[in-house]
C-alpha cells in the first residue's frame, strides 16, 4: 500500500474521509466539503443521529452525486482534547480496514485540525498515515489460490494536510519503523521448516545492510564458551543452534564511557517448542512456531535503530534453538554446567527458554559490560494466565528501567505490567541435586519464577525481563495489529532508547 502526502484540495477519485469531533463538530475540511456537496454530510449527520462523531465511528455515504469520488466517510474522532498520536493512528488502521472490507481502491484522508488543536497538524497526519500503513500488513506469502475479494484493495493512501512537507519528514522515521515491524511479523509467521536456527541468524545477517555488525556463533564456538545450558535444549533436534550477536555503533569512540557502554537486548529464539522429552499436547502445538518471537523483536529492533541512525550504541543478542525429542535429546533430570559456571537440573525440558536465555545473557553481560540489558521471551502459560493479552509481563532488579519501560509501552501502546521478584520466589527455583533447577514444585507463580531464574544469570547488571508469551501474536484484529504476529516490543524498545538514553 502506498502512502502520500498532498495539500488540501477535493480529491477526483476513491474514497475521501473526513474528520467529526463528538458531539458532530465538522473539523474544516470536512466543512468544506459539506459545502462542496451542496450539505450532503450535514444531511447525513441529520439522517444518521446514532454517528456522534466518537472516536472509532464511522459513517459512509455513498457517492454524492455532483462529485467524481466514490464515496465520503465520515470518521468519529472522539473528544478533541483527547487527540493524541495513539487516536490518529487507530483512526488510519480503522480507516484501512473499512476501506478495504468495502473494496476501495484508493482514499484520501482529510482529517484536519483547528488552529487550536493541541497536536501538531503535520504529526497528525503522519500518525495518521503510520497507523493506516501499520494496519496493512498482511503474511499471504502461501496463499496461492486468493480470490479478488480476498486480497486487499487499497493500493494507495492520501493524507491532506495544510502542511504536507512537514508530514513527510514526520513520517519518514515512521516508515522506518513500520519496515522494521513487517520485518520482525515476517520472521515470526513463516513456519518452523522454514525459520529454524541456521535462517533466522541468516536474516539476522541481513542487518549488515544497515551498518549492523553481525557474529554468529556456531555449536563449536558455544561449546568453546561453555554454553551447555543452551546446547541441551538443541541437542535433541537435527537443526544445529545458533547465537546471533548484533552491534550498532551510533556513538563515536571517545567520549564518556557510560554513553559507549552498550544497551544490550537478549531475545530467547526458540524456533520451535515440541516440549522436548516433556512433550506438550498436541493441541495448539502448532502455536509454538512463534516461540522464536522474542529473538525476532530484538533483530528488528536492533534494524530500526541502524535504520534511523540512533545515537546509541546498542547489542542484541539471540540465543537460537529448536527443542525436539528425540534419542538424542537431553532428559528430565539431566543437570548441565551453564556458561556462568553454576549447575541447572533440567527437571523439565518444557522450560527451555529459560536455559536459553541463562547462556545468552551471561555471555552478554561477561563480554560487552552492558549499562543495561533487557530480554524479551514467549517465556511462560502462566503469565497469559495473569495479564490475557492486554499487557506482558515486566521483571527487572532495577526501578528506574522498570518506569522507563511502562512509560514507554503507554506512549506506543504496547503496554506492560510490572510482577515481583524476590528472595522468597528465588528460593523455590533451589535444586537438590544442582544449583538451581529450572522449574518450581508446582505451578504457583510460573512467571515469576521462570524470572526468578533469569535473574541468576544477569549478575548485578540493572536487567528488565518482558514475557511477551501472551502479546506475541494475537487471534483478533486489533486498529494496528492484524491479527497474527505483532512485533510486539519493537515500538516499545525504541521509543525506550529515543525517550531516555539518547538525549546529548
Ligand atoms: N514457550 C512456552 C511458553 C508459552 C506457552 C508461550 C504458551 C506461549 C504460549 C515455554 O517454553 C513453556 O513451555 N513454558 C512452560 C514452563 C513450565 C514447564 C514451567 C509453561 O508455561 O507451561
Ligand atoms: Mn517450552
Ligand atoms: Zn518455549
Amino acid at each position: 500500500m502506498k502512502i502520500g502526502f498532498v495539500e488540501p484540495d477535493l480529491p477526483r477519485s476513491g474514497a475521501v474521509v473526513v474528520g467529526v469531533w463528538e458531539e458532530a463538530v465538522l473539523t474544516p475540511a470536512a466543512r468544506r466539503l459539506d459545502e462542496a456537496t451542496g450539505g450532503a454530510i450535514t444531511r447525513a449527520l441529520s439522517a444518521a443521529p446514532r454517528f456522534k462523531g466518537k472516536k472509532d465511528e464511522l459513517l459512509p455515504i455513498i457517492a454524492p452525486a455532483n462529485l467524481s469520488v466514490s464515496r465520503i466517510v465520515l470518521s468519529g474522532l472522539g473528544k478533541s482534547e483527547l487527540a493524541d498520536s495513539r487516536l490518529f493512528q487507530g483512526l488510519g488502521g480503522n480507516l484501512v480496514a473499512h476501506l478495504n472490507g468495502a473494496g476501495e481502491t484508493e482514499a484520501t484522508f482529510a482529517i484536519d485540525l483547528d488552529e487550536s488543536a493541541s497536536m501538531d497538524q503535520a504529526e497528525a497526519a503522519a500518525q495518521l498515515a503510520f497507523g493506516a500503513r501499520l494496519r496493512s500488513y498482511r503474511f499471504d506469502r502461501y496463499k496461492t489460490k486468493q480470490k479478488p475479494e480476498q486480497k486487499a484493495s487499497l493500493g494507495r493512501v492520501t493524507v491532506a494536510t495544510a502542511a504536507p512537507a512537514a508530514a513527510e519528514r514526520a513520517y519518514e522515521p515512521l516508515d522506518k519503523t513500520a519496515g522494521a515491524v513487517f520485518f520482525t511479523r515476517d520472521l515470526v509467521s513463516e513456519p518452523a521448516n522454514v525459520i529454524y536456527p541456521e535462517t533466522l541468524a541468516a536474516q539476522a545477517e541481513i542487518l549488515t545492510e544497515y551498518g549492523v555488525d553481525v557474529e554468529i556463533l556456531d555449536e563449536k564456538r558455544m561449546r568453546e564458551l561453555g554454553m551447555n545450558a543452551l546446547l541441551g535444549v538443541a541437542q535433541g533436534s537435527a537443526r544445529p543452534p545458533r547465537v546471533v550477536v548484533m552491534e550498532w555503533h551510533g556513538v563515536a569512540a571517545g567520549g564518556d564511557d557510560n554513553r559507549r557502554s552498550p544497551l544490550a537486548f537478549i531475545g530467547k529464539g526458540v524456533t520451535f517448542d515440541t516440549g522436548g522429552i516433556s512433550i506438550k499436547p498436541a493441541a495448539g502445538m502448532a502455536d509454538m512456531k512463534w516461540d522464536m518471537a522474542g529473538s525476532a523483536v530484538v533483530i528488528g529492533l536492533m534494524r530500526l535503530l541502524a535504520a534511523r541512525k540512533a545515537r546509541v550504541n546498542a547489542v542484541g543478542v539471540v540465543g537460537l534453538v529448536e527443542n525436539m525429542p528425540s534419542a538424542t535429546a537431553q532428559r528430565p533430570g539431566d543437570i548441565v554446567t551453564s556458561m556462568s559456571g553454576q549447575t541447572i537440573e533440567v527437571l523439565n525440558t518444557d522450560a527451555e527458554g529459560r536455559l536459553v536465555l541463562a547462556d545468552a545473557l551471561w555471555y552478554c553481560q561477561d563480554r560487552y559490560k552492558p549499562r543495561l540489558m533487557i530480554d524479551l521471551a514467549t517465556l511462560t502459560g502462566a503469565v497469559v494466565v495473569a495479564l490475557g493479552h492486554h499487557r506482558a509481563g515486566l521483571f527487572s532488579n532495577n526501578d528506574e528501567i522498570a518506569e522507563r519501560l511502562i512509560e514507554a509501552g503507554k506512549a506506543v501502546g504496547e503496554e506492560v505490567w510490572r510482577l515481583p521478584l524476590s528472595e522468597s520466589y528465588d528460593r523455590e527455583i533451589d535444586s537438590d541435586a544442582a544449583d538451581v533447577k529450572n522449574i518450581g514444585s508446582g505451578r504457583a507463580g510460573g512467571s515469576i519464577l521462570g524470572a526468578q531464574f533469569l535473574q541468576r544469570f544477569v549478575n548485578d547488571v540493572p536487567w528488565a525481563h518482558l514475557d511477551i508469551a501472551g502479546m506475541a501474536w494475537s487471534t483478533k484484529d486489533s486498529a494496528t495489529v492484524p491479527k497474527g504476529a505483532t512485533a510486539f516490543g519493537v515500538q516499545l524498545l525504541d521509543r525506550f532508547v529515543a525517550k531516555y538514553y539518547e538525549t546529548v
